[in-house]
């Protein structure tokens, strides 16, 4: 019979299209071919009734069946694309999850900065409060109010870099216990860290850029005692061991007594070696009772309160820290040198 023989062979034609289509998208075209409403199986139906009465049923029915059957092949054919997809994406696209990713590189702070925050952190925990000043200076904060006239030989000490308009680089970060003592009354804890600079000619040892911490405490019978307890407590935070701690006398026109605060060598323990230059002892920072001339220009009754003041060099303490050797490192800017911390 014609027409069921065309059913077989829509059927047939089916199975070889449906085998060999490689796309979902061709799949879905194949899905129209074959069933949609524009198919050779829908004008069969369609036209059923004008078929005798007695073939119309076995028409229907194989209709039916070879529409079944055509729907099974697309849908199996449909899952099996699918499987072959995720199976080229497992392999294509395979992350293995256990390989070293690729570093995103994150700075940090400079060994200074690290250093001068855990000194902060030291001297807030004992009471202090941190107290900044300009690093474009008056000569008045830098040298007049600290005993220093003038004609005074101190100012030759350190080499100043001077502005066009007669004000200075700050030379060292001492003004801030004038400013300190405008602000505020006794008593007085405060530290200041900041830059400050000198015209100087750089050598492993000497920067014209480098970080001073100026400590100064004020109230009544403060006296050197109260100055070592200091000292020590901040050494021990630093270094983390009891630290030793002698002094010499040092000039300095805004202290009186001043003193040259050395620490035994952190490297040899005080035998004797190269850095400690075989006596023991290392330089660590000048310090001293503040001078009455200092508290007077601060507005502060000497015969009524008195103070110590230190100026800590920031990059010392990191060299002698790390043993590091050409304070110009620290500004060089090598990241060799800065990954290191
Ligand atoms: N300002 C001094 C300097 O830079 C250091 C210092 C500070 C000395 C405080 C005594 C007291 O050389």
């Amino acid at each position: 019979m014609d027409v069921l023989e065309q059913l077989e062979n829509i059927l047939n034609k089916a199975k070889v299209d449906i085998t060999n289509v490689t796309s979902l998208e061709k799949l879905e075209q194949l899905k129209i071919k074959y069933l949609g409403r524009k198919s050779e199986i829908s004008s069969i139906l369609k036209s059923l009734g004008k078929l005798a009465q007695d073939i119309r049923p076995i028409v229907g029915k194989k209709s039916n069946e070879v529409k079944r059957e055509i729907t099974a092949l697309l849908e199996k054919r449909n899952q099996e694309l699918l499987e072959s997809i995720f199976t080229r994406l497992e392999t294509d696209e395979k992350i293995d999850i256990t390989e070293p990713g690729e570093k995103v590189k994150i700075g940090h702070t400079h060994p200074i900065t690290q250093m001068r925050i855990e000194v902060e952190d030291i001297f807030t925990s004992m009471g202090f409060s941190i107290m900044s000043g300009p690093e474009i200076e008056l000569e008045y904060y830098n040298f007049e109010a600290l005993n220093i006239p003038k004609d005074h030989p101190a100012r030759d000490m350190q080499d100043t870099i001077w502005t066009k308009d007669g004000n200075l680089l700050r030379t060292h970060t001492s003004c801030v216990q004038i400013r300190t003592m405008e602000k505020f009354r006794p008593p007085i804890r405060v530290i200041a860290p900041g830059r400050v600079f000198r015209y100087e000619e750089t050598d492993a040892s000497h920067e014209h850029t480098f970080y001073q911490v100026e400590g100064l405490m004020i109230d009544k019978d403060i006296s050197v005692s109260n100055l070592i307890a200091v000292m020590k407590t901040m050494l021990k935070e630093v270094f983390h061991r009891d630290v030793k701690v002698r002094l010499r006398p040092g000039y300095f026109p805004f202290v009186e007594p001043g003193f040259e605060l050395d620490i035994n060598c952190l490297i040899c323990g005080g035998e004797g070696c190269p850095v400690c230059k075989y006596s023991g002892w290392v330089e660590l920072l000048p310090c001293g009772l503040v001078h009455p001339n200092v508290l007077r220009a601060g507005n502060i009754d000497p015969e009524e309160y008195s103070g110590f003041a230190f100026g800590m060099g920031l990059d010392r303490l990191v060299m002698m820290r790390y043993e590091i050797n050409d304070i110009r490192l620290f500004h060089s800017g090598d990241l060799r040198f800065l990954e290191q911390f």
